[in-house]
């Protein structure tokens, strides 16, 4: 029997990269709550999936802080979007910590509700709404970890995509604290 750490450790990656052009079963979109599009990577994602994206979007009654919606991936390569909205920083005595973690928790839920086994992660939160981003990867990985375990044999691969150099040295940084200490 494959041990539970070496487990996780094979699913869960980091890469550095360009979402919008990974072929997945989906990927996530750190959007606003209109999910109407906007910058960062929700912009390149809005790009990438063509117009029809937002028309769709436009019919979902939007989405809370936390929360996560889905869409058909239109253009893009992979098949679906699953678009969720992230806390803004306000220092990290307003649920930050807690409303960041809801966001992977909420998007794993629904990928696994529509038996997407291949999924990608932005660094939720990390750009224009300022969370720390060390602090933003714990979170992220901790909470893939903990739902990955709470669900075995539900995905094959789970990637947290990094964009600059910096960060993608931080998040692998991390990822190892976390694989070490499992
Ligand atoms: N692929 C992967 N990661 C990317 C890409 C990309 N193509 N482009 C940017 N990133 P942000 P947020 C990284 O600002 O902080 C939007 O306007 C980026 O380097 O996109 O959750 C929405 O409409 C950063 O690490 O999202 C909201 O209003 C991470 O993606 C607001 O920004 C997230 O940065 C959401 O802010």
């Amino acid at each position: 029997m494959e041990q539970a750490g070496s487990n996780i450790n094979n699913i869960i990656k980091v890469e550095q990269g360009d979402i919008t052009l990974l072929r997945l079963d989906a990927i996530v979109n750190a959007a606003n709550e209109s999910l109407l599009g906007g910058g960062g990577v929700d912009g390149a994602i809005h790009r990438a999936a063509g117009p029809q994206l937002r028309v769709y979007n436009s019919t979902l009654g939007g989405c809370a802080t936390g929360d996560a919606k889905i869409s058909p991936g239109f253009n893009l390569p992979s098949k679906h979007v699953i678009s969720t909205v992230g806390p803004v920083w306000k220092g990290g005595s307003r649920n930050e910590d807690e409303l960041l973690s809801n966001c992977y928790t909420s998007c794993l839920e629904l990928a696994r509700q529509h038996s997407c086994k291949t999924i990608a992660f932005p660094a939720i939160s990390t750009g224009v709404y300022g969370f720390p981003f060390k602090r933003a990867s714990s979170i992220a990985i901790n909470t893939i970890k903990a739902y990955v375990e709470a669900h075995p044999n539900t995905f094959q691969e789970i990637l947290l995509i990094t964009f600059s150099d910096q960060d993608y040295t931080i998040m692998l940084q991390v990822m190892r604290e976390a694989a070490i200490e499992s």
